[in-house]
């Protein structure tokens, strides 16, 4: 489509920018409320609340304080919570059990979430590195991290998660084959509309440093994790991986990180026309935070900006650290 345009000054662009009422007329995309998923960081205890060093203003919960907070997201309007466990270093082990245990933080929270809020839908992560003694997604047989063992116990753990009630499971391990195992598991175990997020491009990113320290990977990890996620100078790829996954029965994907990856957001919605998603990951809050705190950038106007950019890329829902106060940002104009 070519827009047509007399020449000027027939044509003003300023005419439209005029007055805030004919901006609000013609702004191309908004963000709401219904845009934003929560994710939330879990830890054992009663009562606990316990701020991330490295990202400030984002807290490790006790399930009973989780629980609270879901009550204030759904109050506030967001659609969905999505929980990380910190695991004790001394419950990770190289078999990575914790995973699938039907009393895990992870199932507890999900429990008690549904049970008394149960209009906000509940995400949950299908990754072993919160359990695994040697930090990775999948498990390490010498020194390599196996993709086919990986995925039968990533099923193992999707069908604990989906028993205590999750509504929509999100894949962030990246190994192949895992949507297709996963959406049959579910099918057979009479699971019909769990909903799978697939993390399809998801990117080997320095950006994930703060989300390890919150979940306390950072310790146990060794090397990196370019053997399974992807490799920052590929889009071409992105496509592959979202047309593989959406084949599979991956019923949305999502693009992570966000904000440096807007490009592939962009692909994927034009591609295919599925739900996208995007994560705003930790190591993009902390900056923006971190330069709030110092008082260099107006923090809410960034904030709400970089949320924006990810609608205008074309998804339709963004993973934010910021979803509360974003929400209640928009709620107060
Ligand atoms: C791991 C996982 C990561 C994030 C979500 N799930 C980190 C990683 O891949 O090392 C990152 C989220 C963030 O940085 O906010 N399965």
């Amino acid at each position: 489509m070519q827009p047509i345009q007399a020449p000027f000054p027939a044509t003003r662009f300023r005419r439209s920018r005029a007055r805030a009422a004919t901006r609000a007329l013609t702004r191309e995309t908004t963000l709401t409320a219904d845009d934003l998923i929560w994710p939330v960081f879990l830890r054992d205890g009663e009562g606990v609340e316990e701020e991330v060093p490295s990202m400030p203003g984002v807290f490790r919960r006790s399930v009973d304080r989780v629980v609270e907070a879901a009550a204030e997201a759904h109050a506030l309007g967001i659609p969905a919570i999505c929980l990380f466990p910190y695991t004790d270093p001394d419950r990770k082990t190289k078999d990575c059990a914790e995973a699938w245990n039907p009393e895990n933080l992870s199932n507890r929270a999900t429990r008690a979430i549904k049970a008394e809020v149960p209009g906000i839908a509940v995400m949950t992560d299908v990754a072993l590195d919160p359990y695994n003694i040697d930090g990775h997604d999948g498990f390490v047989h010498a020194g390599r991290v196996v993709n086919d063992e990986t995925v039968e116990a990533l099923v193992r753990q999707a069908l604990s998660q989906a028993e205590a009630g999750a509504d929509i499971i999100g894949p962030s391990d990246m190994m192949d084959g895992r949507i297709g195992a996963l959406r049959d598991a579910l099918e057979a175990e009479g699971h019909h509309d769990v909903m799978l997020m697939s993390y399809a491009a998801k990117y080997a990113s320095a950006f994930y440093g703060p989300f390890r320290d919150a979940v306390g990977a950072s310790g146990a990890l060794k090397g990196d994790k370019k053997t399974y996620q992807m490799d920052p100078g590929n889009s071409d790829e992105a496509l592959r991986l979202v047309t593989r996954d959406l084949s599979e029965g991956a019923d949305a994907v999502m693009v992570k990180p966000g904000m440096p990856y807007l490009d592939i957001c962009r692909r994927v919605k034009d591609g295919f026309g599925a739900p996208t998603f995007a994560y705003q990951v930790s190591g993009e809050y902390a900056m923006i935070e971190a330069a709030a705190r110092n008082g260099w950038v107006d923090g809410e106007r960034v904030m709400l900006e970089s949320l924006l950019a990810f609608k205008r890329a074309g998804c339709d829902g963004i993973l934010t650290y910021f979803a509360p106060r974003a929400a209640r940002a928009l709620r107060e104009g």
